[in-house]
């Protein structure tokens, strides 16, 4: 397994361009079931998730053409397996987002259970309760997920308990198809969401109220071919302007949108990191001492659960203490030991952390076990004294188009060690 070693302590300068976002490219790959297309998306991530997804839809039945050069994904064909199986669930619970769309266009799915992750629980009963109030009949079976609507799906009013991304993400697609109108309230605002349906709107969906909490999507007996432009990703942005703010540098995000970056950088100038909207993207620095922050994460445009563990790393160095509170999952500090192996001085109860900030980090051989905290682990090892190994560099894969060659571009001594 490949491992990547940093030797801590320099300063990053330069631009680091920010690729196309995962959570936006995964929806957008599953509205291809949704048409025989063909559906183009354009800034596609080189990502592990982006690969299973591919050979998701495939198994499907649908042709998927990937250009790694020109970063284009080309879906198009109808589905003729209506089935997701476990082995491909297993590995990337966003396989669920296949469900939605094939119950909508096609009456019947069977998609496995995702099951836990290392990050909580992560239930899937908020999907499966709107689809039954669009007429669908569920029923669990061996792990499965068995979808019938033999009429096709109605539309309905579904008011979510609680914010989903991914809820709102399978039902806005489910809708699309649905015979009249739904109306999704408490509906996640997520720019990703904006974007998934900005693609749908597209292929000819129609759609309104995007970017609010309320969305009413009116069904259209069949959607068409579109050519799609992925969203940068915000939360590799928001990871590089930590790895800029830990080092104490300076760097241009080539093409990052402040708008899609909510709380985030109000968070991050708060604890002393300079961030400004410039030709081209976000440039960040950091010329003095960072300063303890308190933050809580919280559905967008609040804090996002995906930059904890990386604003948790940048704490560890700064003057005085941070309290950071996780609300979104539950078991979502993993990174917590490893951080302190490296001689951060973090102290945890239930959803709160308490991050005391030490001068120094020391550079140790660490691991996790999730893409957000593996992320966490390899900006500590930027600032840490001496060297870091960072094992387990698959999660990274998932989520992080070439990190090690992104930051070695703008001066960390960083490499893969292939295992
Ligand atoms: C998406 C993102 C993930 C991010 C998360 C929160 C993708 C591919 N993944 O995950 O990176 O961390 O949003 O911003 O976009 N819940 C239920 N029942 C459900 C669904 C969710 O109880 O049916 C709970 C979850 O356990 C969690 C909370 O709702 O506590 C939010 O989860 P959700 O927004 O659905 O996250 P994902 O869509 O899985």
């Amino acid at each position: 397994m490949d491992r990547i070693r940093i030797r801590g302590g320099r300063a990053l300068s330069g631009t680091i361009p920010i690729s196309g976002a995962k959570n936006a490219a995964l929806p957008l790959m599953a509205t291809a079931l949704l048409t025989d297309g063909p559906l183009t998306l354009t800034n596609a991530p080189d990502l592990a998730d982006v690969t299973t997804m591919s050979g998701l839809l495939a198994q499907h039945g649908l042709e998927v053409t990937r250009d790694k050069v020109a970063r284009t994904i080309t879906m198009s064909g109808g589905a003729t397996n209506l089935e997701a199986p476990y082995d491909l669930v297993r590995k990337m619970r966003a396989s669920v987002l296949v469900l939605g769309p094939l119950v909508a266009r096609f009456g019947q799915a069977r998609v496995s259970l995702p099951g836990g992750c290392a990050i909580g629980t992560r239930p899937v009963d908020l999907h499966l309760k709107a689809l039954e109030q669009m007429g669908a009949q569920i029923e669990i079976t061996s792990g499965y997920i068995e979808a019938k609507a033999p009429g096709g799906l109605k539309g309905a009013r579904i008011i979510f308990p609680q914010v989903s991304v991914g809820a709102t993400e399978n039902i806005l697609m489910a809708a699309t198809l649905a015979q009249g109108t739904s109306e999704i309230v408490n509906a996640a605002r997520e720019p990703e969401i904006t974007d998934l349906a900005a693609c749908l709107m597209r292929m000819g969906a129609r759609i309104e109220g995007l970017g609010t909490d309320r969305l009413v999507v009116e069904g259209v007996p069949a959607l068409g071919a579109a050519v799609h432009p992925i969203i940068p990703d915000r939360i590799e942005a928001g990871t590089f302007a930590c790895a800029a703010a830990i080092t104490g540098g300076q760097v241009l995000l080539g093409g990052a949108r402040l708008d899609h970056l909510g709380a985030v950088v109000r968070i991050l100038r708060d604890a002393g990191v300079d961030v400004a909207e410039v030709d081209g993207g976000l440039k960040v620095s950091r010329l003095n001492g960072l300063r303890g922050t308190d933050v809580v994460t919280e559905p967008f445009p609040g804090f996002a659960t995906d930059m904890q563990a990386q604003f948790m790393a940048l704490m560890c160095v700064a003057e005085g203490a941070a309290m950071i509170t996780e609300t979104i999952f539950e078991n979502r500090f993993m990174h917590v030991p490893e951080l302190a192996r490296m001689g951060a001085r973090i102290n945890f109860h239930g959803a709160s952390a308490i991050v005391r900030g030490v001068p120094k980090l020391a550079g140790a051989p660490v691991m996790a076990t999730d893409l957000r905290a593996s992320v966490s682990l390899v900006l500590a090892g930027l600032a840490a004294e001496g060297e870091t190994i960072v094992n387990r560099v698959y999660h990274l894969d998932r989520g992080y188009e070439h990190v090690e060659a992104k930051l070695a571009a703008v001066g960390a001594d960083i490499e893969r060690l292939p295992g």
